[in-house]
């Protein structure tokens, strides 16, 4: 085959060069040139010895790159259809870009589900819709008696992602979204810049990093208090949020790619520019559920009494069992345990983390919910659930096994013009979304995008109304899990309240 190439190109250059002998013009000359350069390019390939394919199939192999380098793209322009794309599939993507730009989110002709397939789920109505205007309970109060600042929230909020996976325009408008549409939007582990102070809302993440929250002693990131109050006490930080773990990577700790930590990220994280920063998988600031927590009390201090709140993904049941029996022991306990799904996004995780480690979210949510209700603290710690929550239906569903509120990452990411090209561990997002680098973040403008953001929550709210509306239920709060039914066998539907018993 090697030969063969090589011979076939060697006659195409000699027939270009008689060509350009006979007609001496621009047009031959070019392609002259251009089968010199195949032909050069071809003899390197044939004789390097980096890649055995190139050496067997020279120049020809170079396509075989250039299509897998592009196969995601291929993927998603040419063949994936509305229901098979992944993570976020083409339906729920449209929905957000609709509801985002407020155009038609309406279909056509009829359902693309299989409404027979096993695992289909859906909400069974009422004769007596409701008017969704008259629909209550769009917002939830969080803070447990232990808190003095109770914060009233909206049931979306925009789920934890720093700047840094970020861009700062990113982080800008997702803020002066959240403003205007009056959520919050969690600052992630990666401390508080001066793109998240535009106005709005913030839950305000301390990871095991502690960036915006602690400093390096002898090459340890540790808690500091004096830093802490001073970003926690902000009136824009209305909650802080320990992490523990995200779904995406349960028991890794953060990733920030050498290439996005920039020489403003590493300021703003009190760490050394341009190299990979990683945060320890757990925390240094107390070691058991006693120290732990002593320090959300202190933490709740610090901040002078804002509620204070723990983000994991569940893992070992009978470990969280036993925190649980803690905070019954102590007679203290966060204000809100953040619940995310193994199936949660991120900017960068191992590919192993990201597949194999980590609770799924309904399963996850309906241990947490059957905790709080065994040991009696429903009453005092909310949940915010997140995890692939896109459209009506799903917020619905978390809601109905116990969540209180939904965090959102992606689906906001998407408000702001993400098309899922899955390079944000690259730095060369082409929307600008998820890089730092300078000419990618101009493509998304501010002033544009804000106003998406606050169009994607509120559509969505509409939309959460519309549901429970045709349901027959008064209010978001009163929906229950033995109101949505799932298709367990082929003649079996069954209500989640059977399922998860
Ligand atoms: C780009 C990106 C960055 C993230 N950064 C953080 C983070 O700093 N801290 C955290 O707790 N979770 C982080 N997450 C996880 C999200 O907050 C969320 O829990 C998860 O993606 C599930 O929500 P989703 O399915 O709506 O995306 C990140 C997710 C994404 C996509
Ligand atoms: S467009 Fe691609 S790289 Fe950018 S945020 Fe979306 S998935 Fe990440």
């Amino acid at each position: 085959m090697r030969n063969t190439i090589l011979s076939v190109l060697f006659v195409i250059t000699l027939l270009c060069g008689s060509l350009v002998y006979f007609v001496p013009q621009i047009g031959t000359i070019i392609l002259l040139s251009i089968s010199v350069i195949l032909s050069l390019i071809a003899i390197y390939d044939s004789f390097q010895t980096k890649h055995s394919l190139l050496r067997a199939f020279p120049l020809v192999a170079r396509l075989r790159w250039l299509f897998e380098e592009e196969r995601d793209k291929i993927q998603q322009y040419f063949i994936e259809d509305n229901l098979n794309g992944t993570p976020i599939n083409r339906e729920k993507r449209s929905v957000v870009y609709q509801r985002a730009k407020l155009q038609k989110d309406t279909v056509p002709f009829g359902t693309q589900h299989n409404v027979y397939a096993k695992g289909y789920e859906f909400v069974k109505h009422s004769l007596f819709p409701k008017n969704h205007h008259d629909i209550a309970g769009e917002r939830v109060i969080f803070g447990s008696d232990k808190c003095s600042q109770k914060y009233n929230g909206s049931i979306i909020n925009i789920s934890a992602m720093s700047f840094g996976s970020l861009s700062k325009n990113a982080i800008m408008a997702l803020n002066q979204g959240a403003k205007m549409a009056n959520f919050a939007h969690n600052t992630g582990e990666g401390g508080i810049s001066p793109y998240h102070l535009q106005g709005g809302d913030l839950i305000f993440q301390v990871g095991t990093g502690y960036f915006g929250a602690g400093k390096s002693v002898d090459g340890k990131r540790v808690f500091d208090d004096v830093i802490f109050k001073e970003n926690a006490i902000r009136p824009e930080v209305k909650m802080i949020e320990i992490k523990f773990s995200q779904g995406a990577k349960p028991g890794h700790g953060g990733i920030l790619p050498a290439k996005k930590n920039t020489p403003e990220i590493a300021k703003i994280r009190a760490v050394e520019p341009g190299t990979q920063v990683d945060s320890p998988p757990s925390h240094s600031a107390f070691l058991n559920f006693e120290s732990m927590i002593t320090f959300i009390q202190k933490v709740r201090d610090l901040s002078e009494g804002k509620p204070v709140g723990i983000k994991f993904c569940v893992g070992n049941n009978e470990e969280i069992e036993e925190m649980f029996k803690a905070f019954s022991k102590a007679n203290n306990y966060p204000d809100f345990i953040s619940i995310d799904g193994g199936e949660g996004g991120t900017g960068a995780a191992p590919m192993e983390f990201t597949n194999y480690i980590g609770t799924p979210l309904v399963e996850g949510l309906v241990f947490i919910n059957k905790l709080l209700i065994k040991y009696n603290l429903k009453n005092q710690i909310k949940i915010i659930a997140a995890g692939k929550a896109i459209d009506a239906f799903d917020i619905i569903k978390l809601l109905a096994l116990g969540a209180d509120s939904i965090g959102m990452a992606r689906s906001f990411m998407l408000s702001l013009g993400c098309i899922q090209a899955r390079e944000c561990n690259l730095d060369t997002c082409p929307v600008g979304v998820a890089t730092q680098d300078p000419d990618l973040v101009k493509a998304l403008v501010v002033e544009k995008k804000n106003v998406r953001v606050k169009n994607y929550h509120n559509k969505t709210i509409t939309a959460v109304k519309e549901m429970i509306a045709a349901m027959g239920v008064d209010s978001i709060a009163d929906v229950k899990s033995n109101q949505i039914f799932r298709r367990r066998k082929d003649e079996e539907v069954v209500s989640l309240e059977e399922v998860y018993k």
